[in-house]
């Protein structure tokens, strides 16, 4: 079974959670892409929701497929986003922003009740930060805003190469109009000191660490569909940190 079989096998399992009548964050990356065509699927036999995308690409392909869409201006709070993640750490930590959308993922988790995430099995990890992790920042400023991240990172004993994304010749930039440079860190072993850290930067628009948003994440691989619930795991996750 190959990846994006996995990929699709998770997007339609999130389904179950989908309502007529919700109002929905529709994520980002190739996971959120499977999800945005089984939802597309059922829309089209009378599945009445709306939705937020979290990207313009995202956008793009409700439109072409007919979902119905709104803003977060319109619909300040949404009853659930369904999205992918680049790591699931056990109690549902995330990193996310592989695919740089990370800043309107995280404005829409934010404005939703719950959050699943859909994910192929090799996305569980037992501590994040195996994958770099992506940090939006102001292109104001870039080479200050890198030596602060490293501060903060060495503070917390953290160290690693960080890279500034490109696309092609040029940087790689946000919906937003960003950069986004990708800190190849490590395992970490504080995820919400450093998420803290990072936030206190005034050049860093947004970093891609997701602590205590998930709720549940649905997780596909060959042996099926996993289910893992993060409300218990969160509180001990708390006082660990
Ligand atoms: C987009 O910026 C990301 O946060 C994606 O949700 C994440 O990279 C997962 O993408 P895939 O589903 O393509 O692995």
């Amino acid at each position: 079974m190959d990846a994006e079989t996995l990929k699709a096998a998770a997007a339609r399992a999130a389904l179950d959670s989908v309502k007529s009548g919700m109002k929905l964050g529709i994520g980002s990356g190739s996971t959120a892409e499977h999800f945005v065509r089984v939802l597309a699927e059922k829309v089209a036999v009378g599945l009445d929701i709306i939705g937020v995308p979290t990207s313009s690409r995202t956008e793009a392909l409700c439109r072409e497929l007919s979902v119905p869409l709104t803003t977060l201006d319109e619909t300040p709070r949404l009853d659930l986003v369904v999205d992918g993640a680049d790591e699931i750490d056990p109690v549902m930590d995330l990193i996310k922003g592989g695919g740089g959308a990370l800043l309107r993922e995280k404005i829409v988790a934010a404005a939703s009740e719950r959050m699943i995430v859909i994910a192929d099995e090799s996305k569980l990890v037992d501590k994040l930060g195996r994958f770099p992790l992506p940090i939006e920042v102001n292109a104001f400023g870039l080479g200050a805003t890198k030596v602060a991240i490293e501060t903060a990172a060495s503070r917390l004993g953290l160290s690693g190469e960080i890279t500034l994304r490109m696309a092609g010749d040029g940087p790689f930039l946000t919906d937003g109009g960003h950069l986004i440079l990708d800190a190849s860190f490590g395992r970490i072993p504080a995820t919400r000191r450093l998420a803290g850290e990072l936030n206190a930067i005034p050049g860093v628009v947004e970093h891609g660490l997701f602590i205590g948003m998930a709720d549940k994440a649905i997780l596909a691989g060959k042996e099926g569909i996993r289910e893992i619930d993060a409300k218990a795991e969160h509180t001990i996750k708390t006082e660990l940190d």
